[in-house]
Formats: C-alpha cells, sequence, structure tokens
C-alpha cells in the first residue's frame, strides 16, 4: 500500500514506479531528511499541533531510524519512491500508526527543498575549507620558490620572464575570488523552505522560525511558493563550481605542459601520476588530465539544471526531482578534485636548472632593451625597431641578444652604452617591474604579505 494509495484502483505500472522513483539518488540525503523530520515534530509537538506525547514517541522513532542509517541497516524500497516515503515508513513500521502524524502541515515539497538547502550548506562549508587548505598550500610553494625566474608567456609564446611565485600568485587570486563566491552564496541556501506546504502553506498553527533556529538557519522564505520551487541556491552552486573547475583545469593544463619533457619545469610526484601498460619509460599526469576531464561533467550539470528550470510553470513540477544527481555529482567531482590537486602541488618539485637554462635561451628581455633606449631619449617606437632589427640579427646567427658585443650594439644605435648588459640581465628585468601587481620581487613580497595576512584574519 502506498502513502498516497487513497485514491487510487489500481497498482502503478512498474516502469512508471522506477522511472519516478528518486530513491535511488535521494537516499544520500536521508540523514538530512531525519534531521528535518526531526526539528518539525518537535515543533508540532511544541505548538500543540500533534500531542506532546506522539511527538516524543515519534521523534524517539526517528532516533531509532537515524541509528538504523548510520549502521547501514536502513533499506530502501523503490515502491516507496523517494527518500522521505522511505523515512515515514521505517517510522510507522517502528513505532506503528501514530508515526502517521509526522507528516502533519508539511509536504514532500517544502521536504525535499529542504532537505537540499541543509545538504548544501555542509558541502559548501567543507569546500570552502578544501579551498583556503589549496591557498595555503599554494602560498607556501610560492615562498618555497620565491627565487626562481620562469618565462612568462602571451600567445604560449614567450613574452616576458616572471617570478614562479608570480605566476603561482596569479592562482591564488582566482581562489580567493572562488572562495568569496562560495562564501556569498551561503546566505542564499542559508534560507528555511520548511512550511510551505506543498505550495500555499498550511491551515495548522505552525513555527517555522522555531524549526529554522532548531536546524541553524538564518532566516525563512517569506514566500511559500517561492520556498518550494526555488533551485537558484543550487544553479548557483553549480555556477561557482564551475568557474572553479574552470580555475583548476587551467592549472591543470599548465601542469600537464610544464611536466612534459619538452617543457621540463616540473617534476610531479610519482604518488600524483600513473604509468602505461605497454610503454615502460611513461609517467603520465593523469590527475591534472583528468580534473581538466572533469571540468567538462560540472559545466553539463549546470546547463542541465538551467535547462530543467527554464520554462517551469510555479509552483512545485516533478522536473524539480532532476535537480539532484547534477548536484552530488558536482559534489562529489569538485571535492576529490580539489584535494588531490592541492596534494599535487604540495608535492610539486620545480626544476630549477631546467627553468633557468629557459629563461636564459630566449628574447624575453627584449622589452627592457627597447626600455633602455628610451631612457636615453629614444622615442619607443624606434627604440622598438632597432631592437626587433637586433633580434633578427640574432635569430640568424644562433644567438640570444646577450651575445652580441658591445660594438655590434653601437652599430645599431650609437645611445647603446657598456650598461646595457645589466638591462639585459633576467634577474634585472624581472625586479624591474615593482609596480604595484608587477613580477618584481618586492611587489611579489607584497602580495605573499596580503595573502598571508588574509589568510590569518580567516583563522580569528
Ligand atoms: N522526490 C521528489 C523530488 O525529488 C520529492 C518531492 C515530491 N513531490 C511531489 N509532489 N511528488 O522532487
Amino acid at each position: 500500500m502506498k502513502l498516497w494509495g487513497g485514491r487510487f484502483t489500481k497498482p502503478t505500472n512498474e516502469l512508471v514506479e522506477l522511472y519516478t522513483a528518486s530513491i535511488p539518488f535521494d537516499q544520500k540525503l536521508a540523514a538530512q531528511d531525519i534531521r528535518g523530520s526531526l526539528a518539525h515534530v518537535k515543533m508540532l509537538g511544541a505548538c500543540g499541533i500533534i500531542p506532546q506525547a506522539d511527538a516524543e514517541t515519534i521523534a524517539a522513532g526517528l532516533v531509532q531510524v537515524q541509528a538504523k542509517l548510520e549502521q547501514g541497516e536502513l533499506h530502501f524500497s523503490v515502491a516507496h519512491e523517494d527518500v522521505h516515503m522511505n523515512v515515514e515508513k521505517h517510522l510507522i513500521d517502528l513505532i506503528g500508526p501514530v508515526g502517521g502524524k509526522l507528516h502533519t502541515g508539511r509536504s514532500r515539497n517544502d521536504q525535499i527543498a529542504l532537505d537540499m538547502h541543509l545538504y548544501l550548506k555542509e558541502e559548501v562549508e567543507e569546500i570552502v575549507g578544501l579551498l583556503y587548505r589549496l591557498v595555503e598550500v599554494l602560498t607556501d610553494k610560492a615562498e618555497e620558490y620565491l627565487d626562481v625566474i620562469i618565462p612568462g608567456y602571451t600567445h604560449l609564446q614567450r613574452a616576458q620572464p616572471v617570478l614562479l611565485a608570480h605566476h603561482l600568485l596569479a592562482y591564488v587570486g582566482m581562489f580567493r575570488r572562488d572562495i568569496e563566491r562560495f562564501e556569498d552564496s551561503y546566505k542564499r541556501i542559508d534560507i528555511m523552505p520548511l512550511g510551505s506546504g506543498a505550495l500555499a502553506g498550511t491551515t495548522f498553527p505552525i513555527n517555522r522560525d522555531r524549526v529554522a533556529e532548531e536546524l541553524g538557519f538564518a532566516r525563512v522564505y517569506e514566500n511559500s511558493m517561492d520556498a518550494v520551487s526555488d533551485r537558484d541556491f543550487i544553479l548557483e552552486f553549480l555556477s561557482n563550481a564551475s568557474i572553479l573547475m574552470m580555475h583548476l583545469s587551467r592549472f591543470c593544463e599548465e601542469l600537464v605542459l610544464w611536466s612534459s619533457t619538452e617543457f621540463s619545469f616540473v617534476e610531479l610526484d610519482d604518488a600524483y601520476c600513473t604509468g602505461s601498460s605497454i610503454m615502460p619509460q611513461k609517467k603520465n599526469p593523469d590527475v591534472a588530465e583528468l580534473i581538466r576531464g572533469k571540468t567538462g561533467r560540472v559545466y553539463g550539470d549546470l546547463i542541465g539544471l538551467l535547462t530543467v528550470l527554464k520554462g517551469l510553470p510555479l509552483a512545485y513540477n516533478k522536473d524539480l526531482q532532476e535537480d539532484k544527481e547534477g548536484m552530488f555529482d558536482t559534489v562529489d567531482t569538485l571535492k576529490p578534485g580539489l584535494m588531490l590537486f592541492t596534494g599535487m602541488i604540495e608535492t610539486l618539485q620545480v626544476r630549477r636548472a631546467n627553468v633557468e637554462r629557459a629563461v636564459k635561451a630566449d628574447f624575453s628581455n627584449a622589452t627592457d632593451l627597447a626600455d633602455y633606449l628610451v631612457r636615453k631619449g629614444l622615442p619607443f617606437r624606434n627604440a622598438h625597431e632597432v631592437i626587433g632589427k637586433l633580434v633578427l640579427q640574432c635569430i640568424e646567427s644562433g644567438v640570444y641578444l646577450a651575445d652580441l658585443t658591445l660594438e655590434q650594439y653601437q652599430a645599431a644605435s650609437e645611445l647603446f652604452e657598456a650598461d646595457l648588459f645589466e638591462a639585459l640581465d633576467i634577474r634585472n628585468v624581472v625586479n624591474a617591474r615593482n609596480s604595484k601587481g608587477g613580477t618584481g620581487t618586492e611587489s611579489v613580497n607584497v602580495q605573499l604579505a596580503n595573502v598571508r595576512e588574509w589568510l590569518q584574519a580567516q583563522k580569528q
């Protein structure tokens, strides 16, 4: 017998039962569902909507159901459709018909909304914690290699040298914004929908604020129709997760490149790589590749839900049941990805000698040589032309700017003097850029101090 079987004369078609059931996936919300029911029933008793003694029997029954769940003894059945009716069925089996009073003044529509709010509140807190840890690890790494200069790229062509720390701190900036986004979204997850009934509220004298307080919510939804049909908080989560995955994916792409023989800038720890079944020499950056690859499914989860919601009339529609699997998938993709990524950064070794060689063997100091001529009075456009020709001359004879003689320089412009070689020195090139936000050591130290201060403030 179904919990809603009263108005039906026939059993449900078996395929319909399978097709409409959400229990295969929403059982993940069983703990939240029981917590919500406990708060609800306590309120029903306190407000005199059901006898206090019944409320206590039901609460005790729910605690038993909770214990069964924790011991892995709670069995879920498709016949009971979803997590709410499965929990209620177990309750009634345990304590008898009085369990049927639990659903007074409540609907599965506000109930599922409540469960998801409870779930995401916990998950977002955990994800924010993981992000703080990542920022910390990145900042440590930046400090560890503060003296290392790498080629900076535009168009993936060597552009100007930068401190590796500067490059890493660029990602710190992204992850800090991710933290801000998740933290800000928390305000909109932290709203309690229960007490909205199916859509219009309830005839019973419930106390929603009491339930909200009991469950640790900052406020309650002000409109019952909004409460049961709002999925913005999930969309926002998926959107924040998509942006975060995109950041991780960009970094992963760089790790894949940097760990290749062609770059050889870094060595990924063996614990974060795998081998090939046929090629004995291979060490593949699978974790980085998979994080990059899994970004696609998180985007898919976002687009999926956006599409489900588009065109839905108020209030609850069964379509909304499609909100859960993508949300779970994103949580289950994001968390291990973040943990692995953090471990990968923590154990990353920079191949100093290779990076140094790379930085020397290019023309990324050409801008500085042009700036040198500008300081001697030449208009920048002419300086650009002079240096461009010198670069060409170098390429033709297979050398770099530092290899030309003073005589060769003076043949190109009489403004050149012996101090030009200082301008070419890579460390000087980097440290000449101490403009606010620039890559010079002084500027990077300011950035590091700011992140440290920010991290410290979070801990208080
Ligand atoms: N399983 C449903 C969901 O996930 C719960 C709400 C069901 N409400 C209803 N009127 N059928 O959305």
